[in-house]
């Protein structure tokens, strides 16, 4: 059975940045991968995909399916106001997750070698030592916002310091990301609205100076290596892609992580007996971050566009339309994992996620998502022993249609005798 725009069908129901699907929306997809897994949702204009199955078809072909409006499909129009101060900065170009063949791999050839395996293999000292001295930072205090105090500066940190800034701007990255974020929602007060658009473009502008200064004088980061081979492509990708190209990784690159890395912690301390597993053989931490990427989908959706008239899962989709693909209802569907609700770190189907997503936009980021909690997890359980969750109200969730995360998580644990 099928609905159409004109039909209100169960889609009419699907609320994702509103409570109770805010905080938890896995009960309303179950429900739709059952009745009726591809609908439409008047509210936010799209097609709402959210079986396993057919999110990977769509994946799979990427000529039929666009990336143009992956971010920003489903997304209120902002108000003029807004519009206004966006124009004064850069022209908004389609990068990487935003763009199609050829023009993608174009870019994505930019910064996709600096992220592989091996290349962030390199890193994992680094990346240790800035984990240990948040962790000192904190571990005489007893409680914290881990999510404040570790989850998000950690990731923050890290991709800030591949590109080449300086640690002493990671607070400011943080803001920016925190503008940006809510410029896409679009939602609240105009006035605070105003002002986080004025946020997006101060990062347009510190990133489009600091490609600039590397142009002048190269230097061994990630930054010098993008202007030295974007100027060896023809025709060389203007200012404008390049800044919102590394906007992109900017935000991708700690937004999610933080998510995945507070989410694990969190699913770890729900479930003690899983808990007590990891610190018994802490080598099944990597397998726990598997299934914690697979249980949170930091990313919950993505959009594309039909570029023609498609037939997805037996729902006829006129061409023009969006399709949202419902990552985190993919992650936990009954035709591929077996009991999908239950966190289990030695789940052997965990294989089957596609929390990172799948085909010519694969996140390029999961090598370092995936270096990152491990780290982060194996220092967290040796230092702050008897780790546990502190009574508190929801912890509150990010407002966002891509990503979603926890926005706290106190906790607390035995203070170590010094
Ligand atoms: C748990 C952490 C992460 C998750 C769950 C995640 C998830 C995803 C997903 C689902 C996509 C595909 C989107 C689509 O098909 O439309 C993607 C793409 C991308 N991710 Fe990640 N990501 C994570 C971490 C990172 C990190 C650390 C980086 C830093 C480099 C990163 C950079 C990117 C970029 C640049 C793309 C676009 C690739 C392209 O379009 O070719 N991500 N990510």
């Amino acid at each position: 059975m099928s609905s159409t725009p004109q039909e209100p069908g169960l889609g009419s129901g699907y609320n994702p940045l509103v409570s109770p699907q805010l905080e938890d929306p896995h009960p309303f997809y179950s429900r739709a991968r059952r009745e009726e897994p591809v609908f439409y949702n008047p509210a936010l204009g799209v097609w709402v995909v959210t079986r396993h199955e057919d999110i990977c078809a769509v994946l799979a072909e990427p000529g039929r399916f666009s990336s143009v409006h992956s971010i920003t499909a489903g997304a209120p129009s902002l108000p003029p106001e807004i519009i206004q101060v966006l124009m004064e900065g850069y022209p908004q170009h389609p990068s990487l997750v935003d763009n199609d063949p050829p023009a993608h791999g174009r870019l994505r050839g930019l910064v996709a070698k600096a992220f592989t395996a091996r290349r962030i293999s390199e890193k994992e000292a680094h990346i240790r030592a800035r984990a240990g001295e948040l962790i000192d930072g904190l571990v005489k205090e007893g409680r914290a916002d881990l999510f404040d105090r570790f989850a998000h500066p950690l990731p923050a940190f890290v991709i800030a310091s591949i590109l080449g800034i300086p640690a002493s701007e990671t607070r400011r990255f943080r803001r920016w990301s925190d503008d940006w974020c809510a410029v896409l929602v679009g939602q609240g007060p105009l006035e605070e609205l105003v002002t986080q658009a004025r946020g997006v473009l101060d990062l347009q502008r510190y990133i489009a100076a600091a490609l600039e200064e590397r142009k002048a004088s190269p230097r061994d980061d990630l930054l010098s290596d993008i202007v030295s081979a974007a100027q060896a492509q023809e025709p060389p990708p203007s200012m404008a892609e390049l800044v919102g190209m590394l906007m992109q990784v900017l935000f991708a690159g700690h937004e999610t992580t933080a998510g995945l890395i507070a989410g694990a912690v969190e699913l770890l301390l729900h479930h003690p007996e899983q808990m007590k597993a990891v610190r018994s053989d802490p080598g099944l931490i990597p397998a726990a971050v598997e299934e914690a990427v697979r249980m949170t989908s930091p990313v919950t959706a993505m959009a594309r566009t039909a570029v023609e008239d498609v037939t997805l899962g037996g729902v006829r989709i006129p061409k023009g339309a969006h399709l949202r693909l419902a990552f985190a209802s993919a992650n936990r569907d009954e035709e591929r994992f077996h009991e999908p609700q239950r966190f289990d770190v030695r789940r052997a189907d965990v294989k089957n996620h596609i929390a990172f997503g799948q085909g010519i936009h694969f996140c390029i980021g999961a090598p370092l998502a995936r270096l990152e909690a491990r780290i982060a997890l194996e220092l967290l359980l040796q230092r702050l022993p008897g780790l546990r969750l502190l009574p508190a109200p929801s912890p509150g969730f990010l407002k966002s249609l891509t990503i979603r995360r926890i926005e706290r998580l106190d906790v607390e644990w035995d203070v170590p005798a010094s």
